[in-house]
């Protein structure tokens, strides 16, 4: 089975996000599974000369966008047993950002053709492209305006990564820019109110759509959650799944992370009280053993729930915790951070900045990671904080919800709240300092989550079991 998975970015090349890490692992165990999965992603000039250097350079093309013609050359590498393919056009992604220019339609819209255009190119027909999130999604919708003979067997997957950004243009791109038939638009299958929506296109196009948890799905039916989408996904609620993600276990795991000063793992566990010491020292903590210290490590914008963490600030600080945060976002929250670091010196740590380094720190030395989002469509975080050995506290809500089973349930992993409120948060946490202080039952939650099985393994399977259906 040849699988080409579709998507704007990937580890270990180019992150913004999760999704790169769901693109760095999960093609990887598609592969052992016995599929021939292969990546495509632009080459940005963030990419680094490290990975170009081993790029081999197969041949370039024009592809046609609208009335463009646009050079296409494209490279590959392989990394870890995988094929990733690069579509490479410096007008488009030679840029400072991978996102948030004026003309993202324009450069996604050039990627997603590309992709069409080369496949009679490069010697190797997917059975299935999986694609991902709105930058990905006019691919089932050019598949499908290119000749039957050659395209007719292609099935498509898109995968919904977070439903809030879908993609929205002015009508006039889909002619001047995409170069679509107005029929997508006056049929209303590429049309929300008088814009144009490419998730919403891939939605009615693609042949199956996922998204990465079983209780995203079911929330993306209602009006709280799906941005606008929730009567479209009702529609098409019969071809939709939802499969939570996995980590990539060998890349996050505490007994070979050479990031930390000591490895350690649920069989050597003194190694985490070294590196949560090391933690301290490197930030500037006050050391106590008696106060747990409590990690965030998010972008820090309003949906992942910073309205709530620096609403109870005070009171955190109040029950003797310390805390920490890492990540950068919105300024009001960066601020307000800052300034509660001045405030509390040596108990409020704020880490301004995006590094893997420090979260690994972070994720070996706190004792318990916090995750009030509002919605979380999986959540990774709290599954890195798991495995190792720091426990979560999470709102129940999408693949969080999924993911930890609130103490005092014999196979409980960590703690949740349901209330979007600073008091339900507390709530939890005053519940999870208190077992933190009986060290035994503490340990064993510890334990259930770092020995958990929170690889690709199970939702590999379940990926394969729905190209193989479309397959058919
Ligand atoms: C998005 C979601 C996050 C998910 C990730 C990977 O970033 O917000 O919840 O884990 O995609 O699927």
């Amino acid at each position: 089975m040849n699988i080409l998975y579709a998507v704007s970015e990937s580890a270990p090349f180019v992150k913004t996000g999760g999704l790169a890490d769901v693109a760095g692992s999960l093609p990887k165990t598609l592969c052992s599974e016995g599929t021939d999965t292969r990546v495509i992603l632009p080459l940005y000039s963030a990419i680094s000369e490290k990975w170009r250097s081993q790029m081999n350079f197969l041949f370039y093309t024009y592809v046609h966008l609208a009335w463009r013609k646009q050079y296409c050359g494209l490279f590959s590498l392989e990394h870890e047993g995988v094929i990733y393919y690069f579509i490479d056009n410096e007008y488009y992604f030679k840029r400072e950002s991978v996102y948030g220019c004026y003309d993202d339609g324009e450069r996604f819209g050039f990627f997603s053709k590309a992709v069409a255009e080369i496949l009679p190119l490069i010697g190797w027909k997917p059975d299935i492209i999986n694609c991902n999130d709105w930058q990905t999604a006019l691919i089932p919708i050019y598949l499908r305006q290119e000749p039957a003979e050659f395209y007719g067997s292609i099935k498509t997957v898109f995968t919904i990564h977070n439903i809030e950004y879908q993609g929205r243009f002015g009508k006039e791109t889909l002619d001047d820019v995409f170069g679509l038939p107005n029929e997508l638009y006056d049929s209303g299958e590429i049309r929300y109110d008088d814009d144009l929506n490419l998730m919403k296109g891939a939605i009615l196009k693609a042949d199956h759509i996922t998204t990465v948890s079983p209780s995203y799905a079911f929330e993306l039916r209602d009006p709280y959650f799906a941005c606008g989408l929730h009567k479209v996904i009702e529609y098409n609620s019969f071809k939709l799944t939802g499969i939570v993600n996995g980590l990539d276990t060998g890349r996050f795991n505490p007994m070979t992370d050479g990031t930390i000063i000591e490895q350690y793992g649920p069989h050597s566990p003194d190694g985490k009280k070294e590196c949560r010491k090391d933690l301290c020292r490197e930030i500037g903590l006050d050391e106590d053993e008696y106060s747990p210290i409590i990690a965030c490590v998010s972008r820090l914008v309003g949906h992942k729930g910073f309205d709530l963490v620096s609403d109870a600030l005070d009171r955190i600080v109040s029950k003797g915790a310390r805390l920490v945060i890492l990540g950068t976002g919105d300024g009001i929250y960066e601020n307000f951070f800052r300034d509660a670091e001045a405030r509390y010196k040596g108990r409020v740590s704020a880490n301004i900045m995006y590094s893997e380094k420090r979260a690994s720190k972070l994720y070996a030395g706190a004792d318990i990671m916090l995750m009030p989002s509002r919605s979380e469509p999986c959540g990774l975080t709290q599954m890195i904080a798991m495995r190792y050995g720091t426990v979560p506290i999470v709102r129940a809500v999408g693949g969080l919800r999924d993911t930890v089973r609130p103490y005092p349930a014999e196979n409980s992993n960590g703690f949740t709240f349901y209330d979007y409120s600073a008091d339900a948060m507390l709530g939890a946490i005053d519940y999870a300092i208190d077992i933190w202080q009986s060290k035994d039952e503490w340990w064993n939650l510890m334990c259930r989550g770092m020995t958990e099985d929170l690889s690709w393994n199970h939702s590999a399977k379940e990926y394969i079991n729905i190209y193989k259906a479309l397959m058919i």
